[in-house]
């Protein structure tokens, strides 16, 4: 390969990792990953104040990237077990292969689907990192399908439609019920 070649390809790989990060903006969102840190102590937070009594503890991040709120999930308690949903497959292959390795996949489970086309009913914590759009159209179908008591998370964008709290660059939702058209129960872990 001559230079020629080799500053065709670097420019072309720089387009090829930019464009793989911005596609799934078609869907809703592109792909940035939440701080393990802070993912991690939030999940922490509302286990421990909301589920510390419950056996199973069910997570799904909206939008699971490469999978790592999952594994931080499953990290916090042996009682969690954590879905990742994803538009692109390959970042759920590789989720499913690195669930794998680290012998958690029983525990940290992913599929490839529209996140607004899935069931969000029966889970205890219902996790986003995504955009203000999706996240506006992710509340609506809450509202509209989910019946039983949870606790939403969106990291760095307000929740518009349920009354929220905000910790860290976290806003908190507490459904007490769906059925309502505006959620009017504020959370209270600070
Ligand atoms: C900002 S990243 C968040 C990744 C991960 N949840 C985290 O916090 O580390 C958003 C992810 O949402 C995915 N995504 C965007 N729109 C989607 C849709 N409509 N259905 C499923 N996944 C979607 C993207 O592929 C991307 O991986």
């Amino acid at each position: 390969m001559n230079l020629e070649d080799l500053l065709l390809i670097i420019p072309l790989a720089i387009i090829g990792v930019f464009t793989y990060i911005l596609l799934p903006m078609v869907w809703g969102a592109a792909y940035a990953p939440s701080p393990k840190a802070k993912a991690s102590m939030i999940l922490r937070r509302v286990i421990e104040t909301y589920y510390k009594d419950k056996d199973v503890v069910r997570v799904i991040d909206l939008g699971s990237g490469f999978g790592r709120v999952c594994f931080e999930a499953v990290k916090i308690d042996s009682r969690v077990v954590c879905h990742g949903v994803d538009i692109d497959p390959l970042k759920i292959l590789w989720s499913r292969a690195i669930a794998r390795i680290k012998g958690i996949n029983a525990r940290a489970t992913f599929t490839r689907g529209n996140i607004l086309k899935i069931d969000l009913e029966g889970y205890d914590i219902i996790y986003m990192f995504l955009w203000p759009g999706i996240v506006l159209k992710i509340e609506e179908k809450i509202l509209r399908e989910v019946r039983k008591e949870c606790i939403v998370i969106s990291l760095e964008h307000p929740l518009r439609l349920l009354k929220s709290e905000k910790i860290d660059d976290f806003y908190i939702a507490f459904i007490s019920s769906a059925r309502k058209s505006k959620n009017e129960e504020a959370v209270n872990i600070a």
